[in-house]
C-alpha cells in the first residue's frame, strides 16, 4: 500500500548497527535547506537523540524555521466535535463502534450553528467540524451546514469526519469547505492493519484518498499518534517522510494515550517490539516529531496538539509552540458533550467553557510573546484562503 511511495525499508534488526554508526557520524547541518532534504536515517537519529544540547539546537532551528517560514502568528482553528458515533472499530480509539460503555451524541444542526457563532465573535479563522465516522450526519447534512457557515460567518472550514465517500468529499468540496484531516496514523502497513481493521472488509488506503483530496481542491491534513505499541524509530522516521512525500498542508501529531475500554488499552492483539525498537509515548518525543516536521516541511501548518496538554497541562502546548507548531485548536464543543468525546482518557478542557478556552488560549499565546492569527491562515503554498469552487476537479 504505502511502499510506493515510501523509500526502501530495512530490516529492523539492522537499525542499532546502523544508528551507531549516524551517532558516530557528527551531523552538521548548516541550513534550513539541509534539515528539510535530511535522510530516514538523521531523522532516527534525532528521534533518539538524549543529549541537551544537541536537542536545544533541535528545538532553535525548528523555531527558527517556523519563525522564517509562517511567521509569528498562531491560528485558531475552534474545534467543533459535532458526533461522538462511530461505525470503526480502531483498536486506540475511545469512540470506536464497540465501546457500549459511553453514551453516543450527535449535535443538532442550531448546536453546531452557535458554535461557529462563537467562533466567528471569537476572531477564529477556521472552525474544525469533526466527529466519528458516523453516516447519520449524512451528506446533505453536512453540506448544508458548510454552506450556512460560509455564508454567515466566512469562516473557513476544516472537515474531520473519517473515510467518507468520493461523492460526499466532492459535494462538500462544492458546498465550500476548504480543507480535510485525516490522519494516516502509521505508515508501516501490518501495523496499520492491526490497529485499523476496515469496514465491510473494503480496505481504503488513507494515503491515496488524501491525494484525492487534494485533486478536488481541498487542503490536506494527515498525521500520526507517536509511540502507538508496535511502531519503531524507523517506522516513525518514515511517517515523517511521508509527511513531505505527499505535501500536506497540515501536519497533526500528538501522543498515543491507551484507553482502557480499546483492545490496544486492554493489550489485546498488541504489535510488541523490544523496547530498543520501540517508540516511547513521551512528551519529548512528541517534540521531537514537531520540531523535525517542521524542518522537512516548513511550510506546513502545525498544530500543537491537545493531546500534548494531557501530558503537560501547564505548558505542553506552548512549549509545542515554541519548537516548530503554529497552530492551536481551542475547543467550542459544548460542555455537555465534552466529556463523551473521550478519543483517549483524561482530555484537557473536558470541563470548560468555549469562553475560557478561548482567554486560557489567548494568555498561552501572548505568554510566550507571539501574536494571535488573524484569517483564515490557510497553507502558505497553497493560498486558498477563499476556495475558487470553480478549479475543482470534476473527475475524483
Ligand atoms: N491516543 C491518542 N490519539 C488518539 N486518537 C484516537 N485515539 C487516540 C488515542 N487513544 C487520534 C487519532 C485520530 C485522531 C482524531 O485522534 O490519530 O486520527
Ligand atoms: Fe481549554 Fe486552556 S484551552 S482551558
Amino acid at each position: 500500500m504505502y511502499s510506493s511511495v515510501l523509500e526502501e525499508s530495512q530490516n529492523p534488526e539492522q537499525i542499532n548497527y546502523t544508528v551507531d554508526v549516524i551517532t558516530k557520524k557528527q551531523i552538521n547541518c548548516e541550513t534550513i535547506m539541509e534539515y528539510k532534504n535530511m535522510t530516514k536515517y538523521e531523522i532516527i537519529k534525532w528521534l533518539r537523540e538524549e543529549n541537551p544540547e544537541e536537542l536545544a539546537r533541535l528545538w532553535h532551528e525548528a523555531d527558527n524555521t517556523r519563525s522564517v517560514n509562517v511567521g509569528n502568528e498562531v491560528h485558531l482553528r475552534g474545534l467543533i466535535e459535532i458526533s461522538n458515533h462511530c461505525v470503526r472499530q480502531c483498536a486506540y480509539c475511545g469512540i470506536n463502534i464497540k465501546n457500549a460503555s459511553i453514551s453516543r451524541y450527535r449535535m443538532t444542526f442550531d448546536e453546531i450553528i452557535e458554535c461557529a457563532a462563537m467562533a466567528h465573535s471569537f476572531n477564529y479563522g477556521t472552525v474544525v467540524i469533526q466527529a466519528g465516522e458516523d453516516y447519520g450526519l449524512d451528506t446533505e447534512f453536512i453540506g448544508s451546514l458548510v454552506r450556512h457557515i460560509k455564508e454567515e460567518f466566512g469562516l473557513a472550514i476544516t472537515l474531520s469526519l473519517g473515510e467518507r465517500k468520493d461523492t460526499e468529499l466532492l459535494s462538500w468540496r462544492k458546498a465550500r469547505a476548504d480543507r480535510y484531516l485525516l490522519r494516516f496514523e502509521t505508515s508501516n502497513e501490518q501495523l496499520y492493519e492491526l490497529i485499523h481493521p476496515p469496514s465491510n472488509n473494503i480496505k481504503i488506503d488513507r494515503v491515496e484518498l488524501l491525494c484525492k483530496l487534494r485533486n478536488i481542491g481541498y487542503e490536506i491534513g494527515s498525521g500520526v499518534m507517536i509511540g502507538i505499541h508496535g511502531q519503531s524509530y524507523e517506522n516513525l522516521a518514515d511517517d515523517i517522510l511521508l509527511f513531505k512525500k505527499i505535501d500536506l498542508d497540515m501536519i497533526g501529531v500528538g501522543p498515543y494515550i491507551p484507553h482502557p475500554s480499546t483492545s490496544l488499552g486492554k493489550n489485546i492483539k498488541k504489535m510488541n517490539l523490544s523496547s530498543n525498537l520501540q517508540v516511547p509515548a513521551t512528551e519529548l518525543m512528541c517534540y521531537k516529531v514537531i520540531a523535525l516536521s517542521r524542518l522537512i516541511c516548513p511550510e506546513a501548518n502545525i498544530p500543537s496538539a491537545t493531546a500534548l496538554a494531557t501530558l503537560n497541562l501547564t505548558n505542553g502546548r506552548e512549549t509545542g509552540l515554541c519548537r516548530g507548531a503554529n497552530i492551536l485548536m481551542p475547543n467550542l464543543t459544548p460542555v455537555k458533550y465534552r466529556s463523551l468525546y473521550e478519543i483517549y482518557p483524561s482530555k484537557a478542557c473536558i470541563f470548560e467553557t468555549a469562553q475560557q478556552c478561548q482567554s486560557c488560549i489567548a494568555s498561552k499565546i501572548h505568554a510566550i510573546g507571539r501574536a494571535i492569527g488573524k484569517g483564515p491562515g490557510s497553507c502558505k503554498k497553497r493560498n486558498t484562503g477563499n476556495t475558487d469552487v470553480g478549479k475543482i476537479c470534476s473527475k475524483f
